[in-house]
């Protein structure tokens, strides 16, 4: 089940220790862009939760046809299939989880600021039926350039007079499970035992992995860490180039973004034991969003994990300096955008 194989190795003892499956799947999720690259595989793993009551797809076109497909495996989830804004805000009430991968992606040359005018957009329309159905969600933002999707999110929700930062999260997971695969094959280890923690925002040089925090403990050199780093901050745009125009990473991010959808379940369901990175509303450093290593419980984030902030190397002190002006521009610019077009 999608539940073992997607928790890393130290969830899943903890789960065996302190944590029982509920009797029944008992959660609803609905995926906004269902169709696309990212939608339909993250649709794909996560009707194979066995946490999950009811699947909502959500796209503006052709989301029928997933949904029928998806319908026929045997797994608990009722799949339905909404289509358009006038279902939209069907597909939203009673939702525990609404995930956006939503909007356009990247081709070859492209940043995912480049992205900003179309998805800026999609995303503010997207989080106003949030609000209006299903504010008490956990609202997970996989649309880029999260750096500015996830403040206009908040701007969004607290114009509505819903918001909660404690349940609003843009998805980086990508980042860490890309760390993770790139540390484990340089250093020969076990893939499933490595866990890094990946902090800052999810663009280019905000993105920030700490080496130094690696568990199991690892020693690198200073150019495994230079390369290592670099490869993190540009592993999507090797996926970009790779395609030629086809897109960018679709089926990585769709695991990603299950494991991260899964780890909101269990928290949800009780499991007092779930860790994940992600890029939230934080008192962490002095910009109000910032992605660093949470807990999730019921009510979302419970704890920011500040204790991966103590000890970091030069390099990672210097790249954390380096990443705040891009990072606070890129925050500033999706507030701006928000409260422009009220
Ligand atoms: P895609 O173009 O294959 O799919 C996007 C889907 O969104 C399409 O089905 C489209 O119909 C739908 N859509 C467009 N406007 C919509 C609206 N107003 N309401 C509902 N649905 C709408 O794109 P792909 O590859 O799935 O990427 C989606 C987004 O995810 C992009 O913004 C991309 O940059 C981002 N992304 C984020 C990553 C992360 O780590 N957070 C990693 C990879 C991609």
């Amino acid at each position: 089940a999608l539940r073992g194989s997607l928790a890393p190795e130290s969830m899943k003892r903890s789960q065996s220790l302190n944590h029982q499956l509920s009797p029944q799947a008992s959660y609803k999720v609905a995926i906004l862009g269902a169709n696309g690259g990212i939608g339909q595989p993250l649709s794909l793993l996560i009707k194979m939760s066995p946490l999950v009551s009811a699947l909502h797809l959500y796209d503006i076109a052709n989301v029928k046809g997933v949904a029928a497909d998806l319908s026929h495996c045997n797994t608990p989830s009722q799949v339905l299939d909404f289509t358009g804004p006038a279902e939209m805000g069907n597909s939203l009430k009673g939702v525990n989880v609404v995930v956006i991968p939503a909007g356009v992606p990247r081709k070859p040359g492209m940043t995912r600021d480049d992205l900003f005018n179309i998805n800026a957009g999609i995303v503010k329309t997207l989080v106003e039926a949030v609000a209006d159905n299903c504010p008490d969600a956990f609202i997970q933002i996989i649309s880029n350039p999260v750096n500015s999707t996830v403040p206009i999110a908040a701007e969004v929700l607290k114009k509505k007079g819903v918001y909660n930062p404690k349940k609003l999260f843009g998805v980086t997971t990508l980042d860490v499970v890309r760390a993770n695969t790139f540390v484990a094959q340089k250093k020969n280890l076990k893939l499933i035992d490595v866990d890094v923690p990946v902090i800052g925002g999810h663009a280019g040089i905000t993105i920030l992995p700490l080496l130094s925090k690696t568990k199991p403990s690892v020693s690198f050199t200073d150019q495994e860490v230079e390369e290592l780093t670099v490869r993190i901050q540009n592993a999507g745009t090797e996926v970009v180039e790779a395609k030629a125009g086809a897109g960018s990473a679709t089926l990585s991010m769709a695991y990603a973004a299950a494991r991260f959808v899964e780890s909101s379940l269990r928290a949800l369901d009780g499991d007092g034991d779930v860790y994940e990175c992600s890029f939230i509303d934080s008192d962490l450093t002095d910009l109000p969003f910032f992605a660093s290593r949470v807990k999730l419980g019921k009510n979302g984030v419970e704890e920011v994990i500040s204790s991966d902030f103590h000890g970091l190397t030069e390099y990672e002190q210097k790249g954390l300096e380096a990443l705040k002006p891009e990072l606070k521009a890129s925050i500033e610019k999706g507030i701006t955008f928000a409260n422009k077009q009220s």
